[in-house]
């Protein structure tokens, strides 16, 4: 959440700042702000609302060579300019922009800063008022007193500090919360995310939890809160400048709906070998061998991703899977299996939530492994084991090339475990044919846009609430399908189980309802489903059927190419994902930065 960018050493920085920021705006963006130095000038500058704001209200002022920025994801006090950061110490000498959350910040308010006048509400200002007690009165040097403040802080952050009589220092400090150094020639950078800088450099350093740099044009010195200096060395990042484009796409959501049968195909090349052997690490598939139960940890989307996974992986790896709610499982786990594996499925590999079980995970010393779509993520680095989702930036706040993606690599996974445990039905299900299978199916209905534009208008035009209904692996899509239309639409929305209705939830049934029924080829469950939306229809509702080719009937609404069984979620999602995004647009909402949510959920 929120984004961080400063640099040092370099004539173009408010510039450089301005760019950083609108590639981090999907992080959070209710404010921003930048501090910009040249010699003694100084200039701080924030607005409420969009990075386009910000440069409005910037316009033509002098570039500086040192500044910081910040895009905002509120956490502590409204929305304001006042709360927006940077933030200031009580003289205004020292200047303080932070990403996560200060949990002990009303203590070190009264038990420090007696007196001090504070602009705003937020957890930050008391940092930097900290921070600028101990040089400001009790005359430390920068460097000790920012190391005496990250002693006392409790919480997460990602911290760039500027001393304005420090003509070309930035001092960065991190626990918990992403930030990365990026190296230039002549100049150095601090940064959220890597993507925000790759415009001027791919030499990134990492910084490790508790670890403060004090960065200048021409030197980066990592060093512990004793003070010790540590090695690290650069890495080359790969990443192209074209992947975080919009290109011609209206939005990043629509351009990352049509990217999802290359990502298919992609991920079919990355896993499989010419022969269609897999190519999946032998240590993961060993430590999946070695489980007698696997535990998927994640949020959102990545939870319902999870779900789609549970019924293949469960059969061809002969492994009990459980589901985790990450932020439920960070303060109280249930009882555990003798040999447990933990999954962690996450698009960013920076979610807070997830982390956290991650960390008791690796206290307790039990073997994990990460798939996620961003290398050299925190739970990446801090995992056993990395599978990559291979599916490019996703910048869209609403996730959705990740979400088929995650289910795909997961397919993969279970048919290289269940080929080495010679499981038969891994024998006979070939997913390199299903997945290219899987990419046409989700061509065709991407060519189908219009068509559900029309429908979505009628359906949804004037809704304040609607349901998906499935069953099997349906109900989880359902899940899926219902966070996308609520998270980007506003229109709440629930995805049930379609048995379950009649047990309380059909009461809310009225005339109009809209009720989206999800039928993949199932023939099983689908003469129920249909039951169901009898029982709907009958009470008044609205019904929109999307259903898979094979059992569809001549009056459903959109029919999705037939698929595997198992990666059925996949074909069935993409409709919906259509669905949400042209409720979005039809309301005239902002479809890729919807109110309230950042990118990355950094803060627990
Ligand atoms: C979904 O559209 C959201 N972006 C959200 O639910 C997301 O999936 C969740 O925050 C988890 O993020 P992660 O995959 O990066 O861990
Ligand atoms: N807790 C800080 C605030 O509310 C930082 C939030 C963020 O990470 O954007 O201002």
């Amino acid at each position: 959440m929120c984004g961080i960018v400063g640099v040092v050493g370099n004539s173009n920085a408010t510039d450089i700042l301005l760019q950083g920021l609108e590639k981090l705006e999907y992080r959070g963006y209710d404010s921003a702000g930048i501090f910009v130095t040249a010699g003694d000038k100084t200039a701080l500058i924030k607005s409420v609302g969009r990075i386009a704001d910000l440069r409005d209200k910037v316009g033509n002022q002098e570039l500086g060579d040192r500044g910081i920025g910040h895009t905002r994801w509120a956490t502590h006090g409204k929305p304001l300019e006042e709360n927006a950061h940077p933030h200031q110490s009580e003289t205004g000498r020292l200047t303080l922009v932070h990403n996560g959350v200060i949990e002990n910040y009303a203590e070190l308010k009264e038990d420090y800063l007696a007196g001090h006048h504070f602009n705003g509400q937020t957890d930050t200002e008391v940092a930097v008022h900290l921070i600028g007690k101990f040089v400001e009165e009790d005359g430390l040097d920068t460097l000790s007193a920012f190391r005496q403040a990250l002693q006392l802080i409790k919480g997460s952050y990602a911290f760039a500090l500027i001393d304005k009589e420090d003509a070309d220092t930035i001092y960065v400090a991190k626990n918990k919360s992403p930030l990365l150094i990026g190296v230039g020639q002549g100049y150095n950078m601090v940064c959220s995310d890597a993507m925000a800088m790759i415009r001027e450099t791919n030499q990134y350093m990492e910084i490790h939890d508790q670890e403060l740099v004090v960065l200048t044009k021409d030197s980066v010195s990592v060093q512990d809160y004793s003070g010790n200096s540590l090695e690290r060395e650069a890495y080359t990042a790969e990443l192209d400048l074209s992947d975080i484009g919009k290109g011609t796409y209206p939005h990043y959501m629509l351009k990352e709906i049509d990217e999802q049968p290359s990502v298919m195909r992609k991920l079919i090349s990355t896993y499989a070998d010419a022969n269609g052997n897999m190519a999946v690490d032998p240590a993961i598939v060993k430590a999946v061998q070695e489980a007698d139960r696997l535990y998927i940890i994640a949020a959102g989307t990545s939870y319902h991703a999870g779900f789609a996974s549970k019924q293949f992986l469960e059969e061809l790896t002969d492994t009990p899977v459980e589901l985790g709610i990450a932020s439920e499982w960070g303060y109280g786990m249930p009882l555990l299996s003798q040999k447990p594996l933990f999954i962690f499925l996450t698009q960013s590999g920076e979610t807070a939530d997830s982390r956290q079980v991650l960390v008791k995970v690796n206290e307790l010393g039990l073997p994990s492994l990460t798939i996620t779509n961003v290398p050299g993520s925190t739970l990446s680095r801090e995992a056993s084991h990395t599978m990559l989702l291979h599916a490019g930036p996703e910048i869209s706040v609403a996730s959705t090339k990740a979400y088929t993606a995650q289910i795909a690599t997961m397919a993969f996974l279970a048919k290289a475990v269940g080929q080495a445990n010679n499981n038969t039905k891994a024998a006979a299900f070939d997913v390199v044919h299903e997945l290219s299978l899987v990419a046409q199916s989700i061509e065709a209905s991407l060519s189908d846009k219009e068509m559900i534009a029309n429908k979505v208008e009628e359906l949804l035009s004037t809704a304040r609430n609607a349901f998906y209904i499935g069953r099997g692996n349906d109900y989880y899509v359902a899940m899926e399908a219902a966070l996308k239309l609520k998270e980007i639409s506003y229109i709440q929305c629930e995805g049930f189980a379609a048995g379950e209705l009649k047990h309380g939830t059909i009461s809310l049934i009225e005339d109009g309802t809209p009720v989206i029924a999800l039928m993949s080829n199932n023939s099983i469950l689908a003469p129920h489903v249909r039951g169901n939306v009898a029982e709907v229809a009958a009470r008044g509702a609205h019904v929109l059927t999307i259903v898979e080719e094979g059992i569809n009937k001549e009056d459903d609404d959109i029919v999705v190419s037939s698929v595997h069984p198992y990666l059925s979620s996949i074909a069935m999602v993409i409709p919906t994902q259509l669905v949400a995004y042209y409720a979005s647009l039809q309301r005239g909402l902002d479809v890729d930065k919807p109110r309230n949510l950042a990118k990355s959920v950094t803060v627990e």
